[in-house]
């Protein structure tokens, strides 16, 4: 609590003052930024409390503007448990956007397809998921002063949000799948046995964040939507070898669609 205080009187002071959505951009995606009026931009590393920044290729900062007549807080660039931090440190600024007055978040992520019908440069709709990195944000001691400790999450994605988000899609001509997002731990990519089981289990797609921070947005009540670029199709029996630059090239094309879908769905909230 001391330390979300220190980093939300920090953001309060450089004027972070009335914030209505909170938008945390994935892996490759963080040009939705470029449609910001920005009015403060503030890199991670100068937060008090904050995680810094480790992964060389997100910017690492939190920037705040109006974007369709909407004050937004974006996150540009995300932490990830693969990088060392804790579950806790993950999700610490879902905490501090919450605690300067956001009222909906909006996630995304880079993840393969593990639906065989579903390609790579498609988005989906995360409509419920399998969280498989072995940890929870809510697993600590005083979790219950801060919210439910047995937070339900019997939908743990806003049906209202996501159903705009559908139509969006239709209107403006974007594929949209939805379905079942998986987190592992990575950072290793998944072996064919394993992209075999999330199949059976009924993950239609696989990545290594997002989870933590939907557990904590339910914990705060927070709405939240997330939408999964879809970067490599995970078909084990046809398997190519994939880099992560490959899948930041491939998030770069779709990421136009994203943005869209972002864009007009803070427009109509
Ligand atoms: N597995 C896990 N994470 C990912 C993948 C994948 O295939 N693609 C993009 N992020």
């Amino acid at each position: 609590m001391k330390y979300i205080k220190e980093a939300v009187d920090y953001l309060k002071n450089k004027g972070f003052d009335a914030p209505e959505i909170g938008i945390v951009l994935g892996t490759g995606l963080g040009k939705l930024v470029d449609e910001l009026d920005i009015l403060v931009s503030v890199s991670y590393n100068h937060i008090p409390s904050f995680p810094t920044a480790t992964v060389e290729f997100h910017k690492g900062k939190l920037i705040y503007g109006t974007l369709g007549g909407k004050k937004v807080m974006v996150m540009q660039g995300r932490f990830h448990l693969y990088e060392g931090y804790s579950t806790y440190d993950v999700t610490f600024p879902i905490r501090v956007m919450k605690q300067l007055g956001i009222t909906k978040l909006l996630v995304s992520n880079a993840a393969g397809a593990i639906n065989k019908s579903y390609k790579k440069g498609e988005i989906m709709l995360i409509d419920d998921h399998i969280n498989l990195q072995g940890g929870s944000p809510l697993a600590f001691k005083n979790v219950a002063e801060m919210g439910e400790r047995f937070v339900d999450m019997s939908a743990p994605y806003d049906a209202e949000m996501n159903a705009k988000i559908e139509e969006i899609a239709v209107q403006q001509n974007i594929k949209l799948q939805k379905g079942v997002y998986a987190s592992v731990l990575g950072p290793q990519l998944e072996t064919r046995a394993e992209y075999r089981y999330l199949d059976i289990i009924g993950a239609d797609a696989v990545g290594m964040s997002t989870v933590p921070e939907v557990i904590v947005a339910n914990h705060l009540n927070l709405p939240v939507a997330a939408v999964s670029v879809l970067t490599d199709e995970c078909d084990p029996d046809n398997l190519q070898p994939i880099n992560i630059q490959e899948i930041i090239k491939i998030a770069g094309k779709a990421e136009p669609d994203m943005i869209t879908l972002f864009r007009e769905l803070i427009k109509g909230l």
